[in-house]
């Protein structure tokens, strides 16, 4: 099966028509999201992933590479019928109320009326805005604003879901509910897909994490595989005669620590601890624990980012 989206070497460079400037937002951006799994994209402000989405749903148009939804190279009518589309800072028609606003959604998807009031009452109830339904969008708050856009991507019953930055203005409450109708949308078969420039609120859902930097991939891979690449080292720490020899037990190690019988040391990541524990052994140490040191996976972020050039405005 054709995975729900796939995005080959994907650039777009914006001219801006009277700075004669040109921003290259998207210099090769390449990633696939299999289908029924979330995949998180996440990356600092102006690195790219507003430019990705909006290629992605046929909006702009790509200077090189192609994008593929469902296996519809995009723009395809088809392929949007099946997508349900949260953009960044939506903007609704501020007089309307959220039954008008997914009736207007189901329209445009060529609904019936019977199923636009099915569906639409459905989803109300669902993103919690039963009680705010008799008021206009003009009364609602930015989380509010914010799940009726959310109700309005889901009108068409979408295979796949693209958000952008479904959670910015969000209050940790907001952001949580956010995250467990994303769980929730999973569990049923829908793909999301959809991006941050807060790393926390990806990690703890997303079965995929891509990290975007200056319009270039910098990390790929699941969650536990980008915190693998944190490890700093392992920590080891054995009891041990207060006499014994440790001058070969300590070489290359790190934070290395001798008090009393105790002997706690960081060994490098490459380290083979089997061997070292088994010399520490040879001199009469009993392991009392071994543990992996990790940077965070906040840490892991802002570096590749420090590594991509740090801030992506103000380039040629
Ligand atoms: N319409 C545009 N015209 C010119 N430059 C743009 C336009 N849209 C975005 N950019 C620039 O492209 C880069 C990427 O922007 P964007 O895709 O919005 O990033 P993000 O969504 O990650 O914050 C930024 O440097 C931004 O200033
Ligand atoms: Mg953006």
């Amino acid at each position: 099966m054709d995975p729900a989206i796939e995005v080959r070497d994907l650039k777009k460079t914006y001219r801006t028509p009277f700075a004669r400037r040109k921003v290259e937002a998207l210099s090769g951006v390449s990633f696939s999201v299999e289908r029924g799994t979330i995949f998180g994209f996440v990356g600092p402000n102006g690195a790219g992933k507003t430019t990705t989405i909006r290629t992605l749903m046929g909006l702009i148009k790509p200077t090189a590479g192609s994008a593929k939804i469902l296996g519809h190279a995009v723009p395809s009518r088809k392929a949007r019928a099946q997508v349900g589309f949260l953009p960044e800072s939506p903007y609704f028609y501020d007089y309307l109320t959220i039954g008008e606003l997914l009736d207007l959604a189901g329209r445009l998807f060529g609904m019936s009326h019977a199923d636009r009031k099915k569906r639409s009452d459905e989803l109300i109830e669902r993103v919690g805005l039963a009680r705010a339904r008799a008021q206009s969008l003009k009364k609602f708050s930015k989380g509010m604003l914010q799940r009726a856009g959310l109700a309005q991507a889901l009108m068409n019953n979408p295979e796949v879901v693209v958000l952008d930055e479904p959670m910015s203005g969000l209050d940790p409450i907001g952001r949580k509910e956010v995250r467990d109708l994303i769980l929730e949308l999973r569990e049923k078969g829908t793909t999301v897909f959809f991006s941050s420039h807060i790393l926390t609120d990806i990690e703890a859902i997303a079965d995929r994490v891509a990290i975007i930097a200056r319009g270039v991939l910098t990390a790929e891979g699941t969650p536990a595989e980008l915190i693998r690449r944190t490890a700093l080292g392992v920590d080891v720490m054995v009891r041990i005669a207060e006499d014994a020899a440790i001058d070969d037990l300590v070489a290359g190690a790190d934070r290395v620590r001798r008090v009393g019988d105790q002997l706690s040391l960081t060994l490098p990541v490459d380290a083979d601890v089997d061997a070292w524990l088994a010399k520490s052994r040879e001199r009469g140490a009993k392991v009392i624990s071994v543990a992996q040191r990790h940077e965070t996976l906040e840490d892991l972020f802002l570096r590749q980012i420090a590594n991509a050039g740090g801030s992506a405005e103000g380039r040629v």
